[in-house]
């Protein structure tokens, strides 16, 4: 098995991997008890990982420098020891890649995706690392791997990862992650998204938690909130696969209603939706996670886009990003 991470002539190797942040459009925690979802990838919002091999006496374990955005968007800079989900990563690609240690290396993750806020960016941290390690390492990884690689990650950051995040931080056409399997879903008409940060983080960990209390205390609950978020993920399916998006715009709008009703949306992405919508978007709900975080709007077109993106900006103050998602066949696998 390749020893490359380790070896003199690889000493001076820098290798680069990325992923960009995403957005998911129906189907968040239900997906983490097997239900559908379906999730956007956001290519503006770029992840950036650079590895550097450290070699020689002293040079201990690996080490981590990390540009993301702070509070307002800044980007802010942190340097310190992995943290532990990105060790256990670094230990699950040294046993795939037969190395008898991990690498000690120095790892630069340069992000532009706000921290806690939906938008993937645990993930997408861990599939820049992965991909830059397969770089690094010549380990000619399958996505399978990077992906189960991305889950050893994001299963230590927030306990029960569904692998929409993953999956979607690393595609780049929509993914329906359904019946444990991901699929590119069709899309008969092109669409833009708008989505908007309501400044104020939500932990994936706390919400996850949430709600598993709250469907421990009540399973009626949570077998009722299975069964309405696979209605709407399925409906939407089709919503889009047929062009429909009056008719998906709404049911991201009822989406977001049941998601408040569980509790998991706030003043402000609730203020973003009803913001969202009085300027012409076609829907609107709150994505990810959720108890702060982002929302994401629905628009037929860049203009339209753009419009929805200024009223919201102008009218809360929020930091916006859009994305395009054009007409397309689907197929499986992505
Ligand atoms: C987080 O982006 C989405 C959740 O459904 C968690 C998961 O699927 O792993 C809340």
């Amino acid at each position: 098995m390749s020893t490359h991470c380790t070896s003199t002539t690889e000493e001076q190797r820098i290798a680069t991997g990325e992923a960009h942040g995403k957005a998911i459009l129906f189907g968040e925690h239900a997906v983490v008890y097997g239900a559908p979802a379906l999730a956007l990838p956001l290519p503006e919002l770029t992840c950036r990982a650079t590895v550097r091999p450290v070699t020689g006496p002293g040079s201990g374990g690996s080490r981590l420098r990390m540009v993301a955005p702070g509070a307002h968007g800044t980007p802010r800079e942190t340097a310190g020891d992995v943290p532990e989900e990105l060790a256990l990563l670094l230990l699950a690609f040294a046993e795939r890649a037969g190395l008898k240690t991990p690498p000690a290396l120095e790892i630069h993750l340069d992000s532009r995706i706000p921290p806690s806020r939906g938008l993937g960016s645990s993930a997408a941290n861990a599939r820049a690392l992965v991909r830059a390690l397969d770089a690094l390492c010549g380990t000619g990884l399958a996505e399978q791997e990077a992906f189960d690689l991305v889950q050893v990650a994001e299963r230590s950051a927030h306990s029960r990862a569904s692998g929409i995040d993953a999956l979607a931080t690393g595609s780049e056409r929509p993914v329906l992650l359904a019946d444990g399997r991901a699929r590119t879903p069709s899309v008969g008409a092109g669409f833009h998204v708008v989505v908007a940060d309501s400044g104020s983080g939500g932990s994936t960990r706390e919400a996850v938690g949430m709600l598993r209390d709250a469907f421990a205390r009540d399973p009626d609950l949570r077998t009722r909130f299975i069964h309405r978020s696979t209605g709407f993920a399925r409906a939407a399916l089709d919503d889009l696969a047929a062009g429909r998006l009056p008719s998906l715009g709404r049911r991201l709008t009822d989406c977001h209603r049941m998601l408040a009703g569980l509790g998991l949306t706030t003043d402000g992405t609730d203020a973003l939706a009803r913001t969202a919508l009085d300027a012409g978007a076609l829907g609107a709900k709150m994505s990810g996670g959720g108890l702060g975080g982002c929302v994401v709007a629905l628009a037929t077109s860049a203009a339209h886009a753009e419009s929805v993106s200024t009223a919201l900006a102008g009218r809360t103050g929020a930091r916006t990003w859009t994305a395009a998602v054009p007409e397309g066949a689907g197929h499986d696998g992505r």
